[in-house]
């Protein structure tokens, strides 16, 4: 069933393409409007809504932190992303006006499920994000918006987590588009790109080689990465995946963070994973990333530069540059994952580990 992939997570980003157009399908009518009446959930009441808390785990939370930046964006709505054992247990400020949102590939984790439970006896309204149709979470939520990635079968997410993306940049731009924040014509635009992304990451799979010959030879110990605005979640999403797939010490840091503590990790040899926001966006965010890798390129680091095609300013400072396809900023991380995910796959294989098994960890953490 691996249909001819050595793993299972070979197959699962090689299906990235296939999980966001999928989740993309039937959302949208001919005039180009979102239709989401499968979230049965009553467009007054969205109105209403003052706050937005997004829960989860793991990739599903840092799916969450990627939605903060668009939601707030389309929809001047404020967002905060909290993992989903820290909202259970502390006092969080929620209302009838609080739409907390769950974002979950397994639908079945208890930390998630925990908080989901809280926040409804809280009296907020529930929409949760889920693959796994018939999974606890969505039977307690309010409303469910399901992506469309198939089963995932590998522990470590990859699918799932484009596909989550996929759904919030979906939930942003309904919201939007029912609170009247954006012009119909902006949002059948975002729409319009999300739609042109599947392409895009089957160029960065099939783009591939370098980043896999990279990976076959990386002897570190240690590799950090860096991201600024979408790019922050996106770095601490590969390192996430080289700690569970490679048991490598990882880290991932906001880029803005580095000269408060961080760059003293810098030492000669050490990789460092940046990740470059388009040239073409908020013109600011991409100069201050560009002297980031200046920076800890003078202090030694090995810089593994993932930027956009074109960006020839990063030439200079990069040891290695993996080029992804342009795409408005928003956007981005659906491409610049997938090399951190295809490096941290093609690292474990090349280590002799399990990469649909790694050690001491289950698909679905059914326990708190
Ligand atoms: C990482 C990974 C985990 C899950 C987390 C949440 O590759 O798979 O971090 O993302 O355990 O799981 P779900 O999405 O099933 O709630």
């Amino acid at each position: 069933e691996k249909g001819g992939f050595r793993t299972f997570m070979d197959k699962e980003i090689n299906d990235e393409p296939q999980a966001v157009a999928d989740t993309l399908l039937g959302r949208t009518n001919t005039a180009g409007n979102l239709t989401l009446d499968e979230l049965r959930i009553d467009e007054a009441l969205l109105r209403t809504v003052d706050k937005i808390i997004v829960i989860a785990c793991g990739t599903a939370a840092y799916a969450g932190h990627v939605a903060k930046y668009a939601i707030e964006h389309w929809c001047r709505i404020p967002v905060e992303v909290e993992l989903a054992h820290e909202f259970r247990y502390r006092d969080a400020v929620v209302s009838e006006k609080t739409l907390v949102v769950a974002i979950s590939q397994s639908g079945e984790t208890m930390d998630t499920l925990m908080a989901v439970r809280h926040a409804r006896e809280q009296g907020a309204k529930v929409l949760s994000i889920v693959n796994t149709h018939g999974s606890t979470i969505p039977r307690e939520s309010d409303a469910v918006l399901y992506t469309h990635a198939g089963p995932e079968i590998a522990v470590a997410s990859t699918k799932a987590f484009l596909a989550q993306l996929t759904a919030a940049y979906l939930l942003g731009l309904y919201l939007a588009q029912v609170r009247g924040t954006k012009f119909p014509d902006e949002i059948a635009g975002v729409l319009a790109d999300l739609k042109a992304m599947p392409n895009k990451i089957r160029t960065v799979i099939d783009g591939g080689d370098r980043i896999r010959m990279i990976a076959r030879w990386m002897d570190s110990r240690s590799v950090l990465f860096l991201g600024r605005h979408v790019g922050f979640p996106v770095a601490m999403e590969g390192a996430l995946k080289l700690k569970e797939l490679a048991y490598i010490h990882a880290e991932g840091f906001a880029a803005g963070e580095l000269k408060h503590g961080p760059i003293a990790l810098i030492e000669p040899g050490i990789p460092v994973f940046v990740i470059v926001p388009s040239p073409r966006g908020r013109d600011s965010l991409h100069s201050k990333v560009i002297s980031n890798i200046q920076e800890i390129r003078a202090r030694g680091a090995r810089t593994l530069v993932i930027a956009e095609e074109g960006d020839d300013a990063v030439l200079p400072y990069a040891d290695e540059v993996f080029w992804v396809p342009q795409s408005p900023t928003l956007l981005s991380p659906l491409v610049t994952v997938v090399p951190l995910q295809i490096f941290a796959c093609e690292l474990a294989t090349a280590r002799g580990l399990d990469v649909d098994q790694p050690r001491n960890l289950a698909k679905s953490v059914t326990v708190e």
